[in-house]
């Protein structure tokens, strides 16, 4: 594979898709807030492309794309549709207040998903193209049309569709390996063959969309910009359904560090990854696998005695990115018990964080209260705090006090007062467990039916006084949500985990779905 040149400059746009197909994924829902907080770090992070939900999909997608729309300052927003004029003035509606306001309209071309799933002839999709991507572009400047499952479609089939869409109007053209199928050399042929065929090509910026079924998402869109794409588009620690999409910190630090193979630049700032990375996996409840690249608790970890060895010789015989250039600090150690709010502030700010008054005070007293309970303090149980501070701000189901009885010989027991929007309730109920109990004890004060599919306990720091952080998946009628909590005490953060959790559905329940969708990821 060599570069092609056809795709015109060495400008690779970053297109972030976190918050729709990452969200997308069972399991990955974020709420408002959470959605507002992932799209600010991407816009500071310096992504191109905010593709913030898909509006037509329920209220709350239409709201959080509204939303983020009018606060996101550099990166374009926008919004998905199917090829109907519903979805397109829907998805028109929630990007209209952005800077650079974009719609992302998509329909399948391959002949397995035209007869099985659209039930359409060739022409009949062609008609669609071209109605859909106008219809699109009479309400803004950025359209990006997308062939679903272009890897699997007819050659001439796809030329004509995206020289159609790009003579509608279209000015992205997206070409997803929908299934994840391709290799790297098919996807770069492909790619090079829209360039040599399609007349129109050059009025449009192609891109990748490919998924990671085979472990090969990461290649085939770096192969895709080899070959001419110049936009790229992926998620957080590469979530998204089934194996998820291709991840952004591996596409951008590949074309960092690889530059002499691929000279082409991003407009990332790569010290902000680690923390994009911890945010999105904070709010998902999906944790990072340990051996991941560039965001992995190991990916510069060196345990073996030959790599110390060489690590103290020299750092390049065994590191090819340093890790402070991905937002890796060595672990400090921070405040202490005597610190005040003036050095908290600073360590606050250092880490990204800007509270209000209030905030800050709340979460001050919490620091303190925390370096009390633990002899050392590290920037991690920081970010620990604040973030379970800003998550259960909004809460309308609070854990006032919390006394558990467990030990040999007797039967595990939590005495739980919850107060439930405003008034104070108290029970006592035992369990197989102390974190049955607890979770028996909420159910009691507050009678819900649901399925817990996760809990999970993530030590924040090491030591058996690190602040445990606990995520708990819910589900009901289909709609998932994950709750979080921190603190000290394993069983406390996963009552706060739990009623989290259940927070977050009685938000979900009052922005139902207005329809059913039926969604290639
Ligand atoms: O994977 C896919 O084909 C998609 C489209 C909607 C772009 O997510
Ligand atoms: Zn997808």
């Amino acid at each position: 594979m060599t570069t092609n040149n056809a795709g015109q400059n060495n400008r690779v746009r970053i297109f972030d898709t976190t918050l729709r197909d990452g969200e997308q994924s069972p399991g990955a829902a974020m709420t408002f807030e959470e959605k507002l907080e992932v799209a600010d770090l991407l816009d500071n992070l310096g992504v191109d492309v905010i593709e913030a939900g898909f509006p037509i999909a329920s209220v709350g997608d239409f709201e959080a794309v509204s939303e983020i729309a009018r606060r996101v300052k550099n990166a374009s927003v926008c919004g998905l549709a199917r090829a109907g004029f519903k979805d397109i003035d829907r998805a028109g509606e929630a990007v209209r207040n952005a800077k650079r306001p974009r719609i992302h309209t998509f329909i399948s071309t391959s002949p397995v998903h035209m007869k099985h799933k659209l039930n359409m002839g060739a022409n009949a999709v062609l008609d669609a193209v071209g109605a859909s991507v106008s219809h699109a572009r009479n309400l803004v400047e950025e359209v990006q049309w997308s062939a679903e499952d272009a890897t699997r479609t007819e050659h001439d089939f796809l030329c004509r569709c995206v020289e159609l869409a790009i003579r509608s109007g279209a000015t992205t053209i997206n070409i997803p390996d929908t299934v994840g199928y391709a290799t790297p050399q098919e996807f770069f042929e492909l790619i090079a063959m829209l360039f040599n065929r399609v007349p129109n090509i050059d009025k449009a910026v192609i891109a990748t969309h490919c998924h990671n079924d085979l472990g090969l998402a990461v290649a085939n869109s770096l192969a895709g910009v080899l070959a001419g794409a110049r936009q790229v588009e992926c998620t957080i620690n590469g979530i998204g359904e089934r194996a998820g999409n291709a991840a952004l910190e591996e596409i951008v630090m590949a074309l960092r560090v690889r530059r002499d193979r691929m000279p082409f630049e991003t407009g990332i700032d790569a010290k902000l990854l680690s923390k994009a990375s911890k945010l999105v996996s904070n709010v998902t409840g999906f944790p990072v696998q340990y051996n991941k690249a560039i965001v992995g608790k190991n990916a510069f970890s060196h345990e073996s005695g030959i790599h110390q060895d060489g690590m103290l010789k020299n750092v390049e015989t065994y590191e090819i990115i340093r890790p402070e250039d991905v937002g890796v600090s060595a672990t400090s150690l921070i405040l202490g018990k005597l610190s005040g709010r003036h050095a908290f502030k600073d360590k606050l700010s250092q880490l990204g964080y800007e509270l209000a008054d209030a905030a800050f005070e709340d979460a001050f007293r919490r620091f303190k209260a925390l370096a009390d309970k633990k002899k050392s303090v590290f920037d991690d149980d920081i970010v620990a705090l604040v973030d379970d501070e800003i998550i259960r701000a909004q809460d309308i189901i609070v854990v006032k006090s919390l006394k558990v009885m467990t030990g040999v010989g007797i039967p595990p027991s939590a005495e739980m007062t919850l107060i439930v929007e405003g008034e104070e309730k108290k029970a006592e109920v035992t369990g197989d467990g102390a974190v049955d109990a607890i979770f028996n004890v909420i159910r009691e004060l507050y009678p819900h039916s649901v399925n817990l599919q996760l809990y999970q306990v993530k030590a924040v720091t090491e030591g058996t006084d690190a602040q445990a952080h606990v995520s708990v998946r819910l589900e009901e009628d289909g709609r998932t949500v994950t709750g979080r909590g921190a603190d000290t005490d394993t069983l406390v953060a996963s009552a706060y985990a739990y009623v989290n959790a259940l927070n977050k559905l009685l938000v979900k329940r009052r922005k139902q779905a207005p329809e059913a969708l039926n969604v290639a990821k």
